[in-house]
């Protein structure tokens, strides 16, 4: 075939981030880790699925569908705050001395948020990291062909088990990245926890963190957000079943379970459960579970800060510096924190 192109190989040859899979790579070990985690969490008095089975190829497409609707307002919310602030951001890190970071990404998903942050903070170096393996290469690879000349080191990992970052990682001017509230779905106490690593100069490092928090507001729009009247949601925790059937070898069928939202005020959370239509048992090899129709699996708890509330958390973890930006509702903000 005449091809218009006179060196095809080199139009046709884009540049591939550097891609570490330390999820995967450990595959032998963990399948039956995570059959373990979810039978302990099926056979528990009050059953629970931890929301990061959420996250299959499927369930990650769920999510980005999720954070176009109507109802999920934190995305857009948060986008705006990010529009706005992007100048005060790369001013706050100049100012805090912190010159082409490396920007570190968790929960980097389809990395939509980084790739609008890095014209602004010029990051020496973008490391996205997901446990959703092959939906997180194919997002690197996008970043690289929109920012050809970046070092990107993409890497598969569950950070909520540890920070021990691959060696390709820069351990010079870590600037954290999480937005999107996804530190609400740990709990306050594991919150501190996990955020005290990130600040270890032995562990995570940092020299800041970008943060995005939801805030608490009326419990009709919260719950509304995660209830939404086109079912997203509804599918999104009703996969976490099918998901569960991969890695455990059970037999859920979605069709027995109904999807429920509800805001736990006492505790500032959303929690999302399924819910039995009527009495059935699951059962998966060397293990079974019945289950009363009513009865139900949390499989996740957001919580909800104030600007208070978060401002003290991120000090007890260690950092020094906070400043926050919101928007005009007073939803969302927008943390930075210094070590
Ligand atoms: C990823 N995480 C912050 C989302 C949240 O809002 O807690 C996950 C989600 N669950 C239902 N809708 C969105």
């Amino acid at each position: 075939m005449n091809s218009p192109l006179k060196h095809p190989k080199l139009a046709l040859a884009p540049a591939s981030p550097q891609f570490i899979d330390q999820y995967q790579q450990t595959a032998p070990g963990r399948a039956p880790a995570a059959a373990v985690e979810l039978a302990e969490g099926l056979n528990a008095a009050s059953a629970t699925v931890a929301p990061k089975y959420f996250y299959d190829t499927l369930g990650s497409q769920l999510f980005e569908a999720i954070t176009r609707l109507d109802e999920y307002y934190p995305t857009r919310t948060e986008a705006g705050i990010f529009d706005a602030a992007s100048g005060d951001f790369a001013a706050t890190l100049a100012g805090a001395g912190i010159g082409q970071p490396c920007l570190i990404d968790l929960g980097a998903g389809s990395c939509a948020k980084a790739t609008r942050l890095i014209p602004h903070l010029q990051p020496r170096q973008y490391v996205p990291i997901d446990i959703s393996v092959d939906f997180l290469r194919e997002a690197a690879e996008q970043v690289q062909s929109t920012f050809p000349a970046l070092d990107i080191v993409g890497v598969g990992m569950d950070f909520s088990a540890g920070l021990a970052l691959p060696p390709q990682v820069q351990r010079d001017n870590r600037v954290f990245f999480y937005p999107g509230s996804s530190l609400g779905n740990f709990s306050p106490v594991e919150a501190q926890a996990f955020l005290q690593r990130l600040a270890d100069p032995a562990q995570g490092a940092a020299r800041g963190l970008l943060l995005g928090i939801d805030l608490v507001k009326d419990k009709a729009t919260l719950e509304a957000a995660y209830d939404d009247s086109l079912g997203v949601t509804a599918a999104f925790n009703k996969n976490v079943l099918r998901h569960v059937n991969t890695l455990l070898g059970s037999d859920f069928d979605v069709h027995q379970w109904r999807h429920m939202a509800l805001f736990n005020e006492a505790e500032s959370r959303i929690e999302m459960h399924l819910q039995a239509l009527h009495n059935l048992t699951v059962r998966w090899p060397g293990g079974e579970r019945r289950f009363r129709g009513g009865e139900r699996i949390h499989t996740e708890s957001s919580c909800k800060y104030t600007v208070a509330s978060m401002s003290a958390l991120l000090r007890r973890a260690g950092f020094k510096q906070v400043s926050y930006w919101t928007d005009p509702k007073d939803w969302f903000a927008v943390f930075w924190a210094s070590a």
